[in-house]
């Protein structure tokens, strides 16, 4: 028997998640998009896993780069994840009115108000089907004192949670 990928992705729309999006640097550009497959993997050592889509110019650019961000979402970031998950909006200036600040440790965009920012540098990566499983091992936390609700991707929509 085999299963229909839409019907796949509504089912799994209902395991509700936070919002992020996922920044790299590459081609002396910034690249950015809405990402939500965001899983922690170990902490020692300290790692995530992002699942990619192979099509995904963010995906060329963090495996030439190596290094890339996680900014997490607060609910008012709503319009931020709309924008950087719209197909066919232009690769240069993605984020010229979204404000932001550079990591440290790798120089990456996060943006500014994320609930928490994280800086990777890549530790491996896993072919999946249509998208490559990029682990990352975290070299940077940052944890701005940070009250606003956090922005939740459930059935297909935007919602919050406190
Ligand atoms: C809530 C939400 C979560 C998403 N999560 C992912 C994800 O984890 N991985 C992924 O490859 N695409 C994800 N996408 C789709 C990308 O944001 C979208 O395809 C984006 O336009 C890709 O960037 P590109 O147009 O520069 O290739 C998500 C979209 C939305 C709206």
């Amino acid at each position: 028997m085999t299963v229909d990928p839409q019907h796949y992705r509504r089912a799994m729309g209902r395991f509700a998640s936070g919002v992020t999006v996922a920044t790299t640097f590459a081609g002396r550009h910034d690249h950015a998009m809405t990402a939500n497959s965001l899983t922690s993997v170990s902490l020692e050592p300290v790692l995530l896993v992002l699942s990619v889509e192979q099509d995904a110019r963010w995906h060329d650019a963090v495996l030439e780069s190596g290094v890339w961000g996680i900014s997490v979402l607060a609910r008012s970031a709503r319009a931020t994840a709309e924008w950087l998950a719209t197909p066919g909006r232009p690769l240069h200036g993605q984020l010229d009115r979204i404000p932001h600040h550079r990591g440290a440790v790798t120089g990456v965009a996060l943006l500014d108000g994320a609930l928490t920012a994280l800086e990777c540098r890549t530790h491996a990566v896993h072919a999946a089907g249509d998208h490559s499983l990029v682990v990352g091992e975290v070299v940077a936390v940052h944890t701005p004192e940070e009250t606003e609700p956090a922005l939740v991707h459930f059935r297909g929509r935007y919602t919050e949670l406190p």
